[in-house]
């Protein structure tokens, strides 16, 4: 008895992976946040699945809904947006799946961060500028722990990829500055990263927060800061030492 927790993806149907779409398409039925999900993923189902959208319910009634299904024989999936690992809410899921006896296979999917870093064609480790990201969200509603404070993080001056803080604009300029973030950090926005209403934002740490209420995202948005988003930075010379001519590795042999 098991569920199919599956990454969706950003938005594009077709960032799905293999693995996920042939579960996909396989299941009986499919369990879905359709407040980010694309529709279009889940009409990939056969026709006789049975498909549940979940934004609207909460915890105990949707694993009580899923477990019903697996005790009749069902192959269920449930499809998370992104990758399930990242705010995916999917642990307390397991939890109580696992309290029922049924376990789970997770299928991963590409973040939104991964996205996010495509289309704005970046590359977020960028040799001797930061070999570091760190993946996190502004405070809110839901508290971060104390070691975990966003003008904490920005110490280490490396980038950083911010989830769930489109509202939160004014808090992440102020702890950046905090942390000692010129002004003139550069900082890329996406909204709905491969959606087809995607905007991408190319603003700094000083006009943030302007930048995003007059672009009008609120939500589902990607925040990206630091110096690997300086839009010019392809025209510098950093390179990596894995293509340096020079350099001596396991699959090549560096020029003298
Ligand atoms: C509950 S979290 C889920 C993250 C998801 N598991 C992932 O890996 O992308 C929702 C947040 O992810 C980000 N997000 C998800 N999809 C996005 C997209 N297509 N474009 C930009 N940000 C997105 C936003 O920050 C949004 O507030």
């Amino acid at each position: 008895m098991k569920v199919y927790i599956i990454g969706a993806g950003p938005g594009d149907p077709d960032l799905i992976t293999v693995k996920g779409l042939k579960l996909l398409e396989e299941a009986d039925a499919i369990f879905y946040t359709d407040s980010l999900v694309n529709d279009q993923l889940v009409h990939r189902a056969k026709p006789e699945a049975e498909i549940v959208p979940t934004a609207g319910m909460h915890l105990e009634e949707i694993v009580t809904e899923i477990v019903e299904r697996v005790r009749e024989g069902k192959t269920v999936v449930r499809l998370h947006t992104g990758d399930p690992s990242i705010y995916g809410a999917t642990l307390e899921q397991i939890s109580l799946l696992k309290k029922q006896g049924i376990n789970v296979e997770i299928v991963p999917g590409v973040s939104s961060v991964f996205a996010a870093a495509a289309v704005a064609q970046a590359e977020l480790t960028v040799p001797d500028l930061t070999q570091t990201v760190i993946l996190t969200r502004a405070e809110g509603r839901t508290p971060v722990p104390e070691r975990e404070k966003l003008e904490e993080l920005a110490k280490h001056h490396c980038t950083l990829a911010l989830f769930l803080s489109a509202t939160l604009t004014k808090k992440v300029k102020s702890a950046l500055q905090a942390a000692g973030w010129s002004d003139d950090t550069p900082v890329v926005v996406v909204y709905k990263a491969t959606w087809p209403d995607q905007k991408i934002v190319r603003s700094t740490v000083g006009t943030l927060d302007e930048d995003m209420r007059t672009n009008g995202i609120r939500k589902h948005a990607l925040i990206l800061a630091g110096w690997a988003l300086d839009s010019s930075i392809a025209e510098r010379n950093y390179r990596s030492k894995l293509y340096d001519k020079t350099f001596t590795h396991g699959y090549r042999r560096g020029e003298k």
